[in-house]
């Protein structure tokens, strides 16, 4: 793998270091690595499709090499139980596939199938420290919402384990949501601090970017951030009858004109924006189209706008999930993959800490 074509100054903000970088892959896309993953911790909604899962397809067909790792290790951080997860893993292949990730370009595997990854995870423990640790701000919201009353020891680490997700396969782009920045700027840590101890004469890992999404957060129907945990998400899969229900309940307000005001009125412009990610329109025109519909008209608009976006990615999910066998198959070419990237990358770091014997 060649080095990234530029290099980003440091002094920008993350929003104009995306611009920058994504002026770099747009020129030379073969000089990119992208990895980016999600828990598997149900079905795939709307605001990972324009949030996340439309940038994957798009730097595929760009021709970028990307990786994406179902993170089944970081769904014990708070859970007690297996509870479905083969079946969430298996469900999260066919999301991947139905909205265009193809296995032919694209490498999918689930992180705790690629031992050599995880091994990872003891030298790098070595290079941060419990305060570094302590102060991630992700981690602590993570916390906090799960309700618990000690930290385990994997939500703690688990950032570091998630720069191991990033460096084994020398990823140089990774794209993420603004929450994920504290474990990219952890691992550009790592990273610098590895080469400092063991690889001197030249860097062996890259400090890795992060590649902010350009859509707007979403909300979800209750007018807060679209979350599986919260139950406010609409599932990709979910029937055409389930996203009109869930769309006749979400929260608007009492004005009867439509209008596109995230300050003043969030909850009707995240359905206004909704219905205009679907459609390709500008918010403002969708607006203007309702005008004075109220809440009612403006629903219709967005179950419609939805479920014909959604139609698609639909029928292609309901066809995958009938052949299971074919899903653990491309699980399984990807994990083979992933292995094979891994393995390199430990036998290299093996000897760089001159633990070759
Ligand atoms: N922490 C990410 C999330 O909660 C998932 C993830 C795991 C990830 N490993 C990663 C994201 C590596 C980007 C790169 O969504």
């Amino acid at each position: 793998m060649s080095t990234p074509a530029t290099t980003t100054p440091s002094h920008v903000t993350g929003a104009e270091r995306s611009a920058h970088l994504e002026r770099a892959i747009e020129a030379s896309p073969g000089a990119f690595r992208a990895l980016t993953g999600d828990r598997p911790t149900g079905p795939l909604h709307v605001g990972h499709l324009f949030g996340t899962l439309a940038n994957r397809v798009r730097l595929q067909n760009l021709g970028v090499e990307v990786l994406v790792l179902i993170a089944d290790y970081q769904t014990i951080t708070d859970r007690d139980a297996p509870g479905s997860l083969r079946a969430d893993v298996l469900g999260q292949v066919a999301d991947y596939l139905a909205v265009g990730i193809d296995p032919e370009r694209s490498t999918m595997f689930a992180h705790s199938q690629v031992e050599a990854l995880n091994q990872l995870l003891l030298p790098f423990l070595s290079l941060v420290s419990v305060a570094e640790l302590s102060r991630n701000p992700t981690v602590k919201d993570e916390f906090a919402t799960s309700g618990a009353s000690s930290m385990r020891a994997l939500m703690f680490t688990y950032p570091v384990h998630q720069a191991a997700d990033i460096l084994f396969c020398h990823a140089n782009v990774v794209p993420v949501g603004k929450d994920q920045l504290p474990h990219l700027e952890l691992t550009r840590t790592i990273a610098r601090r590895f080469n400092d101890r063991y690889s001197p004469e030249g860097s062996y890992f890259c400090e890795p970017d992060a590649l902010l999404s350009a859509a707007p957060l979403l909300l979800g129907v209750d007018g807060t951030k679209m979350s599986k945990s919260r139950g406010n998400a609409i599932p990709l899969c979910a029937t055409e009858d389930d996203t009109a229900r869930l769309i006749r309940g979400a929260k608007t307000d009492p004005e009867r004109r439509i209008t596109y005001e995230p300050d003043r009125r969030p909850e009707v412009a995240n359905l206004v924006l909704l219905a205009a990610l679907c459609t390709g329109e500008d918010p403002v025109t969708v607006a203007e189209q309702v005008g004075d519909g109220g809440a009612g008209g403006l629903k219709r608009l967005v179950t419609d706008a939805l479920n014909e976006r959604l139609r698609p990615i639909r029928l292609a999910r309901a066809e995958l999930v009938k052949d299971q066998r074919y899903l653990g198959e491309v699980l399984s070419a990807g994990t083979d993959r992933a292995r094979e990237i891994a393995e390199r990358t430990l036998d290299e770091v093996r000897r760089l800490m001159h633990n070759v014997y």
